[in-house]
């Protein structure tokens, strides 16, 4: 079993070499060393092969990516009140098994996060049990029950990086609108959850000829477009800072590209899942499949990675839903929405570079500056010198099966299961501690090398 937990007494010094150095924010792609000291990046020599610092533990990355620890700007870590499903611990180190060295976690537990008794609790227990960071996400309503605004002062004082209601969207104008006016005052995103209730009502997969076929009732894709299309007008009205959570249909893409040319302050996500699966995962009835929004067509998915090169689409965020295997193991219908995806998501997006449809570099630019950026963060998503040491190492070319039983995650939905996915997560640095290695990496002692490949 790979290891992912704080490993005691490293030294503060770590030397990675002879890796594919990629570091996006900085416009860097070179073989070369890292050099981490005291839990910040310290140098990046891309002329390698210099003498050695002293009194520091080596990882020989030859053949692999060295790149800063990615950012999932939307996960569902479900604590409190849903820690049967996952908890902040087994989430986070889940997380660094994916490669993430930074979470920001939905509000959508039990209390939700609308108090700042709720953020201060998710913080503390991040920082005793935590094994990467975590950035609490406040709700935009009281109790996610869309009548009344949350206490927006109050969520910002205590910390929140951004608003939703994820899980349901805003369903009145006059609130998204009241929403939007505070996002601007104190330059925070409201992260939308674009969904008409009343017009994707007892949906449970994407509507059209499958859902058909399966008798199983669809969600249109409408019923996200409009929701989208009303949010850029209350954006253009009032300004504030949208951003579209899980992307998921063509029609959004082309709604998303016209604000952005009208310069609307607007950013956009899509999840690893919509961007490399379709509704045909669903058939037998797969509920681990399940998701909202649901899997589209392949012409849907086409439009997403269109979306995403051309910038329409700023950032991949994983909206990582861990569920029971009692919440799946029921008829399609009755089952939760959602994908345990933290642990897969580098490999499925691989996939796309892979195929040629995504160039490697971007796709790291999607994990790491652009949701920086959209967090106005500098000190992360990169690897320039004094940034936190959050460094990811990964093989672009091992292949593994996935296996939800091996994963940290407790929630073991994945519609992924028995895989073959090209490209691992080797090792995760967070601030400079190795919080995960996979078990091809022995960690020597202080002095000896850490070999990961050749060496
Ligand atoms: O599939 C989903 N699951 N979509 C959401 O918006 C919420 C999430 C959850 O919380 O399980």
């Amino acid at each position: 079993m790979a290891k992912t937990k704080r490993l005691a007494n490293q030294p503060g010094n770590l030397l990675i070499r002879g890796g594919r150095i990629i570091d996006p924010a900085q416009g860097i792609d070179a073989t070369g060393d890292l050099f981490i000291s005291e839990g910040k990046i310290a140098r990046l020599n891309t002329n390698h092969g210099g003498p050695l610092p002293e009194n520091c533990r080596v990882i020989q990355a030859r053949g692999m990516v060295v790149c800063p620890g990615f950012i999932d700007l939307h996960c569902h870590l479900r604590q409190p009140g849903f820690e049967e499903k996952e908890t902040i611990a087994t989430g986070t180190r889940a997380a660094a098994r994916g490669g993430f060295t930074t979470v920001c976690c939905m509000p959508n537990t039990n209390p939700p996060v609308d108090k700042a008794a709720v953020v201060e609790y998710i913080k503390s227990v991040a920082a005793k049990e935590g094994t990467v960071r975590v950035l609490p996400v406040g709700c935009i309503t009281a109790g996610r029950k869309g009548s009344e605004l949350a206490d927006f002062g109050e969520l910002s004082a205590s910390g929140v990086i951004a608003f939703s209601d994820d899980g349901s969207p805003v369903t009145d104008s006059n609130i998204m609108r009241s929403a939007l006016e505070y996002s601007r005052d104190l330059s925070l995103p409201i992260i939308d959850h674009c969904e008409d209730i009343a017009f994707s009502q007892g949906g449970v997969m994407n509507e059209g000829s499958l859902a058909n076929k399966l008798k199983l009732k669809g969600i249109p894709a409408s019923a996200e477009e409009s929701v989208v299309a009303r949010d850029i007008r209350l954006a253009r009205l009032v300004g504030g800072r949208l951003h579209i959570a899980h992307v998921s249909t063509a029609g959004s893409v082309k709604l998303i590209r016209s604000a952005k040319e009208e310069a609307i302050s607007i950013t956009a996500e899509a999840t690893p899942h919509h961007l490399t699966l379709t509704e045909e995962k669903v058939i037998g009835y797969n509920t681990n499949a399940k998701v909202n929004p649901p899997l589209r067509t392949a012409e849907d998915v086409e439009a997403l990675i269109s979306g995403l090169k051309d910038g329409v689409l700023d950032a991949i965020a994983t909206d990582h839903a861990p569920h029971t295997a009692k919440d799946k193991s029921c008829d399609f219908t009755a089952a939760a929405f959602g994908i345990s995806g933290l642990e897969t998501a580098l490999g499925s997006l691989m996939r796309l570079v892979h195929l040629g449809k995504l160039d490697l570099v971007m796709l790291i630019s999607k994990l790491t500056c652009e949701p920086a950026a959209i967090l106005r963060r500098n000190d992360i998503g990169t690897l320039k010198p004094g940034a936190a040491a959050d460094v990811v190492i990964f093989d672009p070319n091992k292949e593994w099966v996935v296996n939800p039983e091996e994963f940290i995650s407790k929630g073991k939905n994945t519609p992924l299961a028995g895989c073959v996915l090209k490209g691992k997560v080797i090792v995760t640095s967070y601030s400079g501690e190795v919080v995960y290695k996979d078990d091809s990496v022995k960690l020597e002692p202080v002095s000896k090398q850490i070999g990961v490949k050749g060496g």
